[in-house]
């Protein structure tokens, strides 16, 4: 069995990158142990977009913030909690995330996730999801695992006994089959085509695995090596609810690496420039011919 630490020897990596890493991975142990004794409680505070937090996420979020400084080479760090970021001192590299994703599930007891992507600039604005240099997401569920990527393939760690990541399943790999997770169906009230899409996979028979969380609905894929993850925008919000930096290029990046694919139904989500960190996108997410067939299909 190969732990993190091994893992992460053998690789290419930078050694700066390469402690960011093992530091997101001690975050995602202690954010991990919060969950779980969490009780999902709201607290009376907004993020910097305006939505209500749980105490959770704003624990999450400093547990990151604090792993980040610890390393000495982060330089900025922004999420989905604090968007216009935190500088840092000393570090070139500049990590972002959404600290727990899906955080409104916990009370209900689904999995909940951390999803970060790793930058070798100080400069975002301008930037693309392809110049990430590493992605890395949590999943906080019957048990706390982990994918990265350093752009060597997409790996798969659990959270051992001994506290340590151990590697479960290196170079994942997504092809075809008829798995379907289809979000904001509420489009299908106004957009024919996104029925249409919807309708194609029913008709076909594709099995709905769907929990409402992106983290534990795309990891899936890329663990059962199938399926297609949705989400479009409609009306108010043509671009969905997503948002590229937090969210979505961190998943696409990962997915890529796993061999599939990710679209905003136009153009690949990493080939997407990043105009401010509250930038939505709708995404397809998942095997090749499926995100190839929402961008056929949708309009
Ligand atoms: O962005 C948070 C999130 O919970 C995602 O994890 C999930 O895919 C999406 O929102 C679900 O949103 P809704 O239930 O509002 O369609």
């Amino acid at each position: 069995m190969k732990t993190l630490i091994q893992y992460l020897e053998e690789t290419d990596a930078a050694d700066d990158l390469k402690k960011i890493i093992l530091a997101l991975a001690g975050a995602f142990s202690d954010i991990s142990d919060s969950v779980r004794r969490s009780d999902g409680k709201k607290v009376s505070t907004e993020n910097d977009f305006g939505e209500q937090q749980l105490e959770l996420d704003v624990v999450a979020d400093n547990i990151l913030l604090g792993a980040m400084k610890e390393t000495g080479v982060v330089g900025f760090v922004a999420s989905e909690e604090v968007a216009m970021g935190s500088q840092l001192e000393g570090g070139k590299y500049a990590v972002v995330h959404d600290p727990l994703d899906g955080s409104s599930l916990v009370d209900v007891n689904l999995s909940v996730g951390t999803i970060v992507g790793v930058y070798e600039t100080l400069e975002l604005l301008g930037a693309k999801g392809d110049d990430q240099v590493a992605s890395v997401v949590a999943v906080y569920g019957p048990r706390t695992s982990m994918f990265l990527t350093v752009g060597d393939g997409t790996h798969y760690f659990v959270l051992g006994e001994g506290g340590e990541f151990v590697l479960q399943k290196e170079g994942l790999s997504v092809g075809g089959g008829k798995m379907f997770a289809p979000g904001n169906l509420r489009a299908c009230s106004e957009r024919q085509d996104y029925l249409d899409l919807v309708n194609y996979w029913i008709k076909e028979q594709y099995t709905l695995r769907y929990s409402g969380g992106m983290v534990p609905d795309v990891g899936q894929i890329m663990l059962k090596g199938k399926g297609i993850f949705s989400y479009p925008g409609y009306g108010d919000a043509p671009d969905g609810k997503l948002r590229l930096v937090f969210e979505c290029a961190p998943m696409a990046f990962l997915m890529e690496q796993a061999g599939g694919s990710a679209s905003d139904g136009k153009m690949r989500i990493l080939d997407k420039k990043i105009d401010s960190f509250d930038q939505r996108t709708p995404v397809f997410i998942g095997s090749s011919e499926e995100v190839k067939r929402c961008e056929d299909m949708l309009s």
